[in-house]
């Protein structure tokens, strides 16, 4: 007789976890990565001890109601909006997340956001493939400075750290930042880092990063009233969460040239993107690719596993989010 723990894995991920998983749980596994409706969902946990989710499968209190047997559900994400903690906790199932694994790798691509922005990267690039560049011109696609720019972080965890450090050291940027609460002495000063107010970070920022992690307090941080606050050479830079930004809000701003440009990796609603963002030349758009190095892809998918083995052999996960 089979004993193993029955596991769901939601979507696509690197085989070598599927394999190791199929060690110790009887696994479904999507890798045709086939993208289920919620109630697709909730048929294919049923007799599921466990599932591995990837941040875009909802896990609220109706999913947990009609999926009894559901002990933990592992995310192979740092974000972890897609879960309704108190449902989880009351319903006693475990939730984890997948931190750390991905720092750097998002760093680095939230500065090469910053820098393709600032420097009108894909703009320039789409106006070359059109057959549109006729000669140089001592202002043909001139953008904003990075060195020795001010460099603005909202949300200073792990990756907003890592922005700091690369902008700090590596091009002499002054970073300021706003985080819930104040780093300790010696983080700031190995980051270069300035703690400011909010308004004071909007208006003296000449590359604002967005960190912070999605809660419903930071629904909008970035709307109308906000974009108006920023230098009109400024450009603001989303690698949390869509929805931290008012993408309508920005794309007005973006056409009225209200700020220079932006650069965005996630989007409200996505994989949907706001129309009019999509008219604006002045914006760089990527689809929610930050972590995606298929070394960190694979450090993430290999967390949620390792969090799904310590939970069925009765260890502490690794990485709760709750309990
Ligand atoms: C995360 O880890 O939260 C990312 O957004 C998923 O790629």
């Amino acid at each position: 007789m089979n004993c193993k723990p029955r596991i769901l894995i939601a979507r696509a991920i690197s085989p070598e976890v599927v394999q190791r998983l199929e060690q110790h749980f009887e696994v479904e596994s999507n890798q045709d990565d086939v993208i289920w409706s919620p109630q697709e969902l909730v048929q294919k946990l049923q007799g599921k001890d466990g599932v591995l989710t990837t941040g875009s499968q909802t896990i609220d209190a109706a999913l947990l109601a009609a999926c009894p047997q559901l002990k933990i559900v592992a995310n192979m994400a740092v974000g972890y909006n897609n879960f309704d903690v108190p449902a989880m906790t009351a319903a006693g199932v475990q939730g984890t997340n997948a931190p750390d694994v991905l720092t750097e790798t998002t760093a680095d691509f939230g500065f090469a956001l910053l820098m393709a922005t600032a420097r009108r990267l894909t703009e320039s690039e789409h106006y070359l493939r059109a057959g549109k560049w006729t000669s140089w011109r001592y202002d043909l696609f001139a953008g904003a400075e990075v060195h020795g720019s001010t460099l603005g972080i909202i949300g200073m965890g792990r990756i907003g750290q890592g922005i700091a450090r690369r902008g700090a050291h590596g091009f002499g940027m002054k970073v300021i930042y706003h985080n819930r609460s104040r780093l300790a002495p010696e983080l700031e000063a190995e980051c270069k880092a300035r703690y400011v107010s909010k308004a004071e970070l909007l208006a003296s920022a000449d590359h604002v990063v967005l960190v912070l992690p999605f809660t419903q307090e930071n629904h909008h941080t970035i709307g109308a009233a906000e974009l108006a606050q920023m230098k009109p050479t400024a450009t603001l830079i989303n690698i949390a969460r869509g929805g931290i930004v008012d993408d309508a809000a920005l794309a007005r701003a973006l056409r009225d040239k209200r700020i220079a440009a932006a650069g965005l990796d996630v989007f409200e609603g996505e994989p949907a993107v706001h129309p009019d963002l999509l008219t604006v030349p002045n914006v760089v758009l990527t689809p929610h690719i930050a972590s995606a190095t298929m070394g960190t892809r694979l450090a993430m998918a290999d967390l949620a596993a390792s969090n799904l083995i310590a939970f069925f052999e009765g260890r502490e996960v690794l990485t709760p989010v709750n309990k």
